[in-house]
């Protein structure tokens, strides 16, 4: 789906001097890589803090950790998401509370969060799915109602925008995977918190360090869950070419909502954004394959971590799949099982309905953004 090497050769160079850097140095663990990358990113994203950690799911469970969830805590998220998301919350002995997806941008309907609110409500995750913001205001709103604080997993999108808030600075905590197809990828693993409460950002940078500031003595129960400095320098060569490369996913985008129109008569799902509640799927539609529609209408919101398409039609993902591979095109699927079907959750015995998330891991496609659609 990705050329990663072709990726990096424009900065292969930067690359190669980092890793020098850091060999150089014999400074391999939370070093000052991880300071300046820290520095660098809290910048660019208009956060004063941002604490670099090991991988995107670990960013997730120290969010949950540091606002206190623990064994038999509600935290409300999407059911149609990565595992990792509803992964933290049962790391940590919570019960995901799952809500269906918006037809526009496939995120959690923001209209259905408030009415998930219990008791029990610990904590709210919205994911910002394939590098689309979830409609933030009404989540804001509920969550603050109640005091309750929300995590943005922004794993798939970093530089994308809600009214123009950055990903990952509208909530309480965000988090952030720099696995390597993500918007920002390390050679590796990587992953990052970012906060406005100095006091969360202390308590994370404890947990991160197996809950002690003093080496040896510890307050909380934390874990090894460091940023690597070699990680640090490279996603510091590239988080200075973020944004050309960010112009350049969505270049890619345009041309290729463009070419499904023409060559594969694709068309959007909606006239406009259904977030709100405010609209309902239309069964009858001139063409099988739905494109992904963009619910921000600001300029550069939306940063395509991955081009989903809906194939409608019973088995015609599949057969749409297999055309592709035969032609030498490698597409995925952007989940095939949504979280409430999973095995390992429905000990919860799960209540509600999700039709949306169940069209969508019927019908999802995600196609490389390089992709030129033939006829
Ligand atoms: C939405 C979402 N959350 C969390 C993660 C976990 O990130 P990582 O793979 O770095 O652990 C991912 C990664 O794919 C993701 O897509």
């Amino acid at each position: 789906m990705l050329d990663l090497v072709a990726e990096h050769t424009p900065y292969r160079g930067e690359l190669l001097a980092a890793f020098e850097r850091v060999l150089d140095s014999g400074r391999f663990v939370l070093g000052p890589e991880v300071e300046a990358f820290e520095r660098e990113i809290a910048a660019w994203t208009g956060v004063p803090h941002a604490i670099g950690v090991s991988n995107g799911s670990d960013a997730l469970l120290l969010a949950l950790q540091a606002v206190d969830v623990g064994p038999g805590d509600e935290v409300i998220c999407p059911t149609f998401t990565f595992f990792a998301t509803a992964g933290a919350i049962a790391r940590l002995g919570g019960i995901p509370i799952f809500v269906d997806s918006a037809e526009c941008c496939y995120n959690l309907r923001a209209d259905q969060v408030a009415a998930k609110i219990g008791p029990k409500t610990k904590a709210i995750i919205a994911v910002h799915l394939f590098g689309q913001c979830a409609d933030m205001d009404p989540i804001l709103t509920a969550a603050k109602k109640h005091g309750i604080p929300v995590i943005e997993d922004a794993a798939q999108a970093l530089g994308a925008k809600d009214k123009g808030r950055q990903a990952g600075t509208m909530g309480t905590l965000g988090t952030f995977s720099f696995f390597p197809t993500k918007n920002l990828g390390a050679l590796g693993e990587g992953g990052l918190i970012t906060t406005k409460d100095a006091s969360l950002a202390e308590k994370i940078r404890k947990l991160r360090v197996h809950g002690a500031k003093q080496k040896y003595f510890h307050e909380m129960i934390g874990g090894n869950f460091r940023l690597h400095e070699l990680q640090a320098a490279f996603l510091l060569v590239k988080l200075r070419h973020l944004n050309s490369a960010l112009s350049k996913r969505r270049q890619s985008a345009e041309n290729l909502l463009m070419g499904l129109r023409e060559k594969w008569n694709a068309v959007m799902p909606l006239e406009s954004c259904v977030c709100k509640g405010n609209g309902q799927a239309k069964d009858e539609r001139p063409s099988t394959v739905l494109l992904p529609f963009s619910c921000h209408s600001g300029k550069g919101e939306h940063t395509w971590n991955q081009f989903v398409v809906r194939i409608l039609g019973k088995g015609e993902r599949d057969n749409y799949r297999t055309r592709l591979e035969k032609e030498g095109i490698q597409s995925e699927i952007y989940y095939p099982r949504s979280m409430h079907e999973q095995g390992c959750f429905l000990k919860h015995k799960i209540s509600g309905e999700y039709p949306m998330a169940e069209r969508l891991a019927a019908e999802s496609l995600a196609l490389p953004l390089g992709f030129i659609p033939g006829q």
